[in-house]
């Protein structure tokens, strides 16, 4: 079953933040999802102990380079969709990840250095499809943008990876106070309460877009593969 790998050299690029949200949605309607929290800082795994966490979505810390690979294959045994969220710095465990993924998400900023450390990820990515003589498919993910403003920076980032033959989400996680909040109230963007967080309907709204972007991306590889 499919597994999807979210990484970037750039820390703080929206990793974590859109592998939960991706996770929650996709674990929503009860279909089983493992997220493994291959960063030695477990943000994930501190979420999912707070209370909210869905039933059918189960976190796998103590994950090690060592161990990642079999810990991916033992888990897309198990479940329809395992996502995993990693450091972000260049590592072996970050190439053994890539090397398994079914797809990569790149989480970029709008800005002129995070897409440098997309085309870092980029590089990677096809060094291991050269390694391990597969393709591995990938797309950028906007995240932290504007749901109104659309900066020239962004459109000329887009424009030039655009240019480089680079996939992109049509969906983007906007900056959404929401995102932030799972984090620290615990639970989903569906359990959190219109009192805790302004604008909550965007938020779901954004996470359900994403979601079935990556679930048509999939499928639509997956056809693909069988062609
Ligand atoms: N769509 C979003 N809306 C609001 N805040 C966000 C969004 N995405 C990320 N953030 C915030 O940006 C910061 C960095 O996000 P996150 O931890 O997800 O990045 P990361 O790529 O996992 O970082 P690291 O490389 O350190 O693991 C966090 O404070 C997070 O709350
Ligand atoms: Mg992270």
């Amino acid at each position: 079953m499919p597994t999807i790998v979210f990484a970037s050299p750039k820390g703080g690029a929206g990793k974590s933040t859109s592998a939960v949200v991706l996770s929650c949605e996709l674990a929503r309607s009860g279909v089983g999802v493992t997220i493994i929290d291959a960063d030695p800082n477990r943000p994930v795994t501190k979420w999912g102990r707070l209370e909210g966490r869905p039933n059918s979505l189960t976190v796998v810390g103590d994950v090690t380079e060592a161990s990642i690979i079999d810990e991916m294959e033992t888990r897309a045994a198990q479940v329809p969709f395992v996502i995993v969220d990693l450091e972000g710095t260049a590592s072996m465990t970050v190439a053994y990840a890539i090397s398994r993924a079914d797809l990569v998400i790149i989480p970029v900023q709008g800005s002129q250095l995070d897409a440098s450390e997309a085309a870092k990820a980029i590089k990677l990515i096809r060094q291991q499809e050269k390694a391990f003589s597969r393709r591995i498919p990938y797309a950028v993910l906007f995240t932290r943008t504007s749901a109104v403003i659309k900066p020239r920076l962004l459109r000329h980032i887009r424009e030039e990876l655009q240019g480089a033959d680079v996939p992109i989400f049509s969906a983007q996680m906007h900056e959404r106070e929401a995102f932030r909040a799972i984090f620290s109230f615990g639970g989903t963007i569906d359990t959190l309460r219109p009192s805790q967080v302004s604008n909550l309907p965007a938020a779901i709204s954004n996470a359900r877009a994403f979601a079935a972007e990556v679930v048509g991306m999939l499928r639509h590889d997956a056809n693909g593969a069988a062609a």
